[in-house]
């Protein structure tokens, strides 16, 4: 259960969470056709313990993300987020955008990964100890940055605003945020809050790309028996997430004058020819639930 001021380490609460979709990806990559590809997973995963690293390393068997119905589908959507991200930070290169910040970092290595310009600044913001696990992995694999990249610890549910100035932030540049794998764990007048802390500190031409999640329903009782690794794992996650009713990114935005546009997980994937990419809602996955958002706030 979640209380209020909660802590954790990359190994413990919502920390083991960035390792999963870490290990996703890493597992995503390696099947035929991704549709993204990120080294630096594996580079984390194998960091985070020798039992992450035996399920790359095939010594596993059971295990949710091997399951062919759920694991296949997180997969799927995992790599699907990053490719969606990944393309909006193109559009962000394009149009000149040099300021960057990825709120609840995890072990996203877009600083490492993609060719940011000169002169670009990525701001991570995570608790410290997540960062510092990042760092120590990513040094100890002899990886530098392509970009300024800049630590921020501090928790998202105080004054992060605050915190990303006095590490160098300016609110005067148009900035390109991401919100990826975060609003779950926050309560849902944290995530009204932090769209808020965005809007006021975004200056004209600025965007904002965010992947939501909506309410699951509570169970009909009807579901598909799933294995004990999948609904292990369901459990823990259900432990750590908020599961409530948040504001839908799209219309918060366009209410503030920016011009937003949202896309479902399933219609995402249909858009790149993998329909039937994701299993359906039954195993646990709930897809449709899951949307895309980017959001550009006009230049004047
Ligand atoms: C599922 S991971 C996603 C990480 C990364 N964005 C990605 O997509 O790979 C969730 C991340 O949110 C961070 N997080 C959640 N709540 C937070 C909070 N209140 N303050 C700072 N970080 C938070 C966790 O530490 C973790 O790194």
């Amino acid at each position: 259960m979640r209380t209020e001021g909660d802590t954790w380490d990359i190994n413990t609460s919502v920390g083991s969470t960035a390792v999963f979709v870490a290990a996703a990806r890493a597992l995503a990559g390696r099947r035929p056709e991704p549709l993204a590809v990120d080294p630096y997973a594996e580079v984390f995963v194998r960091a985070a313990g020798p039992e992450w690293a035996d399920l790359l390393d095939g010594k596993v068997t059971e295990h949710s993300l091997l399951d062919p119905g759920f694991g296949a589908s997180f997969q799927t959507f995992q790599e699907a987020r990053t490719r969606y991200f990944d393309d909006y930070f193109a559009a962000v290169m394009a149009a000149g955008v040099r300021q960057i910040v990825i709120l609840a970092a995890g072990l996203d290595a877009r600083a490492y990964r993609l060719p940011w310009p000169d002169g670009t600044i990525v701001y991570e913001l995570d608790l410290p100890p997540v960062l510092e696990f990042k760092r120590q992995a990513l040094a100890a694999n002899g990886d530098k940055p392509r970009a300024d990249r800049r630590e921020v610890p501090v928790d998202l549910r105080e004054d992060w605003p605050k915190a990303l100035r006095e590490h160098g932030f300016d609110p005067a540049a148009p900035t390109a945020w991401l919100v990826e794998g975060l609003l779950p764990y926050l309560p849902a007048d944290a995530t009204d809050q932090l769209f808020d802390n965005i809007e006021r500190t975004s200056a004209p031409g600025s965007r904002v790309a965010i992947e939501e999640l909506g309410k699951q329903p509570e169970p009909a009782g009807t579901e598909v028996e799933q294995p004990e690794s999948v609904v292990a794992a369901r459990s823990d996650w259900e432990s750590l997430v908020y599961n409530e009713q948040r504001p839908d990114a799209v219309r918060w935005f366009t209410a503030r004058g920016w011009h937003a546009e949202g896309i479902s997980l399933p219609d995402y994937l249909e858009s790149l020819g993998r329909k039937t990419a994701v299993a359906s809602d039954s195993v646990q996955l709930m897809p449709s639930l899951i949307g895309l958002t980017t959001a550009v706030r006009p230049a004047s």
